[in-house]
């Protein structure tokens, strides 16, 4: 592994070494056991969109691991007055040793890798947000034991998640069912990819897709940068893409539910069955620490 972009580059074997890795930070963490696997290196933070738990989470885990992370809001950074991507990844590659960057374009995140020296993970784009759901399988993992064989359902956008969820659900080992709206699919090329598995379902009916599911998974119906969408996406999404007590009732009794967060209540999910699943929610949004701790050190450690 040389970068994180997308979890369609991961093998099998690497998706499940980042998550060995990150249950065992997160045990030496609640031991109080911090070990400096990244002594003197340094992480550039790169956003162009707003964040609470990428930032925090990116450079708590550079602390823990006795490193340094910084936050370079892309706005204040010559690349938000055009300097060009691929300059800025030749500069920073001489300061840093590692990049984590959050935008829009996909193709940037790529671009930065092309013409760094250095890891360069994704935080986020349009496209995938992987950091995400390796927090989410390593929650599931957690709380069911195991993924091999579990039903997970995606109800919502076919966005960032949906299309890092079919990933990363897929090469674990799950089955993965999403109910989308025909306007707002997932990635076509990640759904036929899934689809020759034989473990992927695509639908329009919520319920269908939440039957038997050992885990519900939604988010926001208009994504960052979607904004001057969102009533128009209201129309489609209202009164159908919600985990409400119909889906439960459909899922099997003991379903988890996740949200990556930040959560719309009564869009996507009532507040009902968002805060009886709270704790799984914010054991998810803390794994986001312990995920990429593991990222940090298989990427950037000597
Ligand atoms: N889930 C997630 O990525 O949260 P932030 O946008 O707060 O980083
Ligand atoms: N799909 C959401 C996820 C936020 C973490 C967005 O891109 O805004």
């Amino acid at each position: 592994m040389k970068h994180l972009l997308t979890l369609a580059d991961l093998t099998k074997e690497e998706l499940y070494d980042l998550l060995d890795l990150a249950d065992s930070l997160k045990k030496e963490v609640k031991k109080g056991v911090f070990t400096p696997y990244l002594r003197n290196k340094t992480l550039g933070m790169i956003f162009t969109k707003s964040s609470t738990r990428t930032r925090v989470s990116f450079e708590t885990g550079m602390a823990q691991l006795g490193g340094t992370a910084l936050y370079l809001n892309a706005n204040d950074m010559q690349l938000g007055r055009g300097e060009p991507i691929k300059d800025t990844a030749r500069v920073l590659s001489r300061y840093l040793d590692g990049i984590m960057i959050r935008t829009y374009k996909h193709s940037d995140v790529e671009e930065l890798a092309e013409y760094g020296s250095i890891p360069i993970i994704n935080g986020l784009t349009d496209y995938v947000h992987p950091c995400q759901v390796l927090a989410d399988l390593q929650t599931i993992r957690e709380h069911k034991g195991t993924l091999t064989g579990l039903k997970m359902c995606f109800i919502g956008a076919g966005n960032n998640m949906a299309n890092s969820l079919i990933n990363g659900g897929i090469l674990a080992g799950m089955e993965v069912a999403c109910a989308c709206p025909l306007e707002y699919l997932p990635d076509e090329e990640i759904t036929k990819r899934a689809q020759a598995s034989g473990r992927f379902t695509l639908t329009q009916n919520v319920l269908e897709a939440a039957k038997d599911a050992d885990v519900l998974v939604t988010d926001v119906w208009a994504s960052m940068g979607e904004e001057q969408e969102a009533a128009q996406r209201r129309k489609i999404f209202e009164g159908i893409y919600q985990i409400n007590d119909a889906c439960m009732a459909v899922a099997k009794a003991d379903a988890m539910v996740l949200h990556c967060l930040p959560a719309h209540r009564e869009e996507e999910i009532t507040e009902k069955v968002f805060e009886a699943h709270a704790d799984e929610i914010f054991d998810e949004a803390e794994n986001r620490l312990h995920a990429q701790k593991a990222v940090l050190v298989t990427l950037l450690k000597d």
